[in-house]
């Protein structure tokens, strides 16, 4: 059985930084209390990244991608399947994945969305790495893209301080040398209350909530415990020692968050990719933006074991352990 390669990677972000203080100061001028001090102090973001209104989903995603294939080498002809995954899709039907596609001019391959909110790329790259190992895909383009901006409520300080936008992709091959060690995912949709988009579309309409609503205590505690059990087990799959690991690509959700998980497994800060402070929680896009990041400024290298890992709504987790 073949493995699945990481061979390229690639990201996109919008050009609108927004800090912490100037978000503060917008908040303020609505009579919103918040912080530089407080976000800082509870998350670790310091800024994120705001789409303009006439960028969408497919716009980041497609600027990944074409990193992640310029970076790869191949022809973009030779994909035979795009996985993205989204929770802020440009519209209800088609796909997103199915836009991108059309902005590459690659027609044939098969393209479908993946929706399971902050863990969608490992949720995406899983379902990519089963088909090439099935032998039902040669080369795979993965892609997490999000505008979670549009979803947001901007007078919710419990939840508007936490989100930004973006996208990473990466190009996965066939190969003979390791690629995917193993993976795991997870879902308890017993949980589905605890972070979620309630809307829907009716007559025409979106009914119920349109914003993302979150139990914060909550879902730090679920993650926290999900995620360390995921990370043994995938471990346990690939026969390795946590504390073997060289980097840990986690979900950006929360600096505490990541820093209680890589003391649980024996993991120093300076094996933990942490991107929350510059582009804040981006929900899919997440894990594949911080490794791009940790890829290209030459801290993740050939041969090394790196361990993904996202958590979010559903509930839902998982962990990809991969050698590069
Ligand atoms: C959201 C989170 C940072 C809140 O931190 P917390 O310590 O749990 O804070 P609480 O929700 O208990 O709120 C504490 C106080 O801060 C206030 N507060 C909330 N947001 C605030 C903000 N942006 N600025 C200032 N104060 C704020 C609350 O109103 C509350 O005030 P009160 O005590 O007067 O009622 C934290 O729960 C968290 O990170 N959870 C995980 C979220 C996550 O990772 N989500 C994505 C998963 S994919």
């Amino acid at each position: 059985m073949p493995f699945s390669k990481i061979i390229g990677s690639g990201s996109a972000l919008p050009s609108n930084i927004v800090s912490n203080d100037v978000l503060s100061q917008q908040l303020a001028a609505k009579g919103i209390e918040t912080s530089d001090e407080w976000i800082v102090s509870r998350t670790g973001i310091k800024q994120r990244y705001i789409a303009a209104d006439d960028v969408k989903t497919s716009d980041l995603a497609f600027e990944a991608a074409q990193k992640a294939i310029a970076d790869s080498g191949i022809d973009a002809a030779e994909i035979d399947l795009i996985i993205l995954a989204t929770s802020t899709p440009d519209y209800i039907f088609p796909s997103t994945a199915c836009l991108v596609q059309s902005k590459l001019g690659i027609a044939g391959a098969a393209a479908f969305d993946v929706q399971a909110v902050c863990s969608g790329f490992v949720y995406a790259l899983t379902t990519a790495d089963s088909y090439i190992r099935a032998g039902n895909a040669k080369c795979a383009l993965v892609i997490g893209a999000e505008t979670f901006s549009r979803i947001i409520d901007w007078n919710d300080r419990g939840t508007c301080v936490l989100f930004g936008d973006g996208a990473g992709a990466f190009v996965l091959k066939a190969s003979d040398e390791p690629g995917i060690l193993a993976t795991q995912l997870n879902a308890d949709g017993s949980l589905h209350t605890i972070l979620h988009t309630a809307g829907g579309v009716q007559h025409g309409q979106v009914v119920g909530d349109p914003f993302l609503r979150m139990d914060g205590q909550a879902v730090f505690k679920t993650a926290v415990t999900s995620l360390e059990a995921s990370a043994l087990s995938v471990c346990a799959k690939a026969g390795i020692a946590p504390e073997t690991i060289d980097w840990f690509v986690p979900h950006q959700a929360n600096v505490r968050i990541i820093n209680s998980l890589g003391r649980k497994l024996g993991l120093d800060e300076d094996r933990i990719v942490v991107t929350v402070d510059k582009h804040a929680n981006t929900s899919a896009a997440s894990v594949p933006l911080a490794f791009d990041a940790a890829r290209k400024d030459g801290r993740i290298q050939a041969g090394q074991k790196v361990l993904l890992q996202g958590v979010g709504g559903g509930f839902t987790w998982g962990s990809v352990l991969v050698q590069i």
